[in-house]
């Protein structure tokens, strides 16, 4: 996936635009993330045009990424929010994002989750189940505010995709199904803090074909349809999730947002004005907009094969040990013709055998201190990283345009174990 989204060798270096990444790696050490922010905001901006003609609004899913500056920068082009907990909802906050563009998304909100989005005023809240609305309807109630809510929809729709991210089946925990979204409905008059303003759905992450969200469409529609006519739903709100596949090699093919649009305005007919679409691209935006650069520790051959160990491990890219899923990986040194290909498996430092981004990958002869980077890293990749080993949090870099900065520094040592207690009581002497 070089080349896509900014990523390119420029003088046989590695560069993101005209940023070199082994002038990054060597300012800000290794292992760095590094993201191209003119790149999310193309992104950004195919999403919403992809939507055209709807009324429509893109809350990026800060799940995918909650780098501040990355957040900070999609607000500023107008994009909205979905967040997953308080925390999400006080880093787009403190990103300057407009509550107003807000929805709080999450299958077990919290009293402390549900009281900190009324008080900021997020717009919207997608509720999972009777008791979840029952809650948001009572501190609201409490408070003397309404909470406008949209009940999650699980359509029962299977996507191809892998069974970690998936989420529309009735097995998964996600949602509700029809028949309890509409005996819901008609005991709303019960939850006197709730206004019902429509329906939700996300079906997954990584879906390539538009024909589930034709499926969970025609059922969420059908649904708001019936409830629709207990409940006056003057301005009703379509929210259809995120999940949008993206491209991680040259063999998959991004899905064509335009046949998402297509089946809406096709599913409404002439009633597609009275709605208001909502997507929650996460994903999407990202994935390709970010790599992970990390520095080879030691080459070791073993009986039946080599392994390249890097000094990022699973802690900071978990995706490959938790679906197995692939990211190329790519020298910052551009290969030269003839070298050798050696069919490396590469792994990282911490102490799991699945801490291992790739088995027999090719790639050039690479020695102690060279450096790589592991391609579409930028969704889920720090966003799910951890202090596993107790290894500090990678470091997070962002480019934009002929500059770059430094979105969060490399965590500190004292970092590591801040807020934790030794034992106060004396040393009890030994036997
Ligand atoms: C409710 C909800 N919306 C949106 C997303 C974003 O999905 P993706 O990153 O695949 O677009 C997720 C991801 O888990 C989600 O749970």
């Amino acid at each position: 996936m070089i080349d896509a989204d900014g990523f390119s060798y420029r003088d046989g270096m590695l560069h993101c635009g005209t940023i070199s990444l082994t002038e990054i790696a060597a300012r800000v050490g290794t292992p760095t993330y590094v993201y191209n922010l003119d790149s999310v905001v193309q992104r950004y901006r195919e999403h919403v045009t992809a939507f055209e003609g709807l009324r429509h609004h893109a809350c990026f899913a800060v799940k995918a990424n909650s780098s501040l500056p990355l957040l900070q920068m999609l607000a500023r082009h107008g994009a909205g929010f979905d967040v997953n907990s308080r925390g999400e909802l006080h880093r787009v906050l403190r990103a300057g994002a407009d509550p107003a563009r807000m929805t709080m998304t999450g299958v077990g909100k919290s009293h402390a989750d549900i009281t900190d989005g009324l008080d900021a005023g997020v717009a919207l809240f997608n509720a999972e189940s009777a008791s979840e609305c029952r809650l948001i309807s009572d501190i609201a109630a409490e408070k003397q505010m309404t909470a406008d809510v949209l009940l999650r929809l699980n359509p029962d729709v299977g996507t191809d995709t892998h069974p970690h991210i998936s989420t529309g089946e009735s097995s998964h925990k996600f949602g509700m199904t029809a028949g309890d979204i509409r005996s819901l409905a008609a005991q709303s008059a019960w939850l006197p803090g709730v206004r019902i303003r429509g329906l939700s759905f996300h079906l997954g992450s990584q879906i390539f074909s538009p024909e589930p969200y034709r499926e969970a469409l025609l059922l969420l529609i059908t649904t708001l349809d019936d409830i629709c006519g207990t409940l006056d739903i003057p301005d009703p709100v379509i929210d259809i999730g995120g999940g949008f596949g993206v491209a991680y090699n040259d063999e998959e093919q991004t899905l064509d947002l335009g046949l998402i649009a297509e089946s809406i305005r096709s599913l409404l007919g002439s009633r597609a004005a009275n709605f208001t679409i909502l997507t929650e691209p996460g994903r999407s935006l990202v994935a390709n907009a970010g790599v992970l650069v990390t520095a080879v520790e030691h080459e070791k051959p073993a009986r039946d094969r080599i392994f390249l160990i890097l000094d990022a491990g699973m802690n900071d890219l978990l995706r490959p040990a938790l679906y197995a899923a692939q990211h190329d990986i790519v020298p910052l040194r551009e290969p030269e013709g003839g070298q050798t290909t050696v069919f490396y498996d590469v792994v990282g430092p911490v102490c799991e055998s699945a801490d291992t981004f790739a088995r027999r990958y090719p790639l050039p002869q690479l020695r102690r201190g060279d450096l790589v980077a592991l391609l579409s890293a930028g969704a889920y990749g720090t966003s799910m990283s951890s202090t596993y080993n107790s290894r500090p949090l990678a470091a997070e870099v962002l480019v934009h345009g002929n500059a770059w900065m430094i979105g969060r520094e490399r965590q500190q040592m004292e970092d590591l174990f801040r807020g934790e207690h030794l034992l106060t009581e004396p040393e009890a002497p030994r036997d």
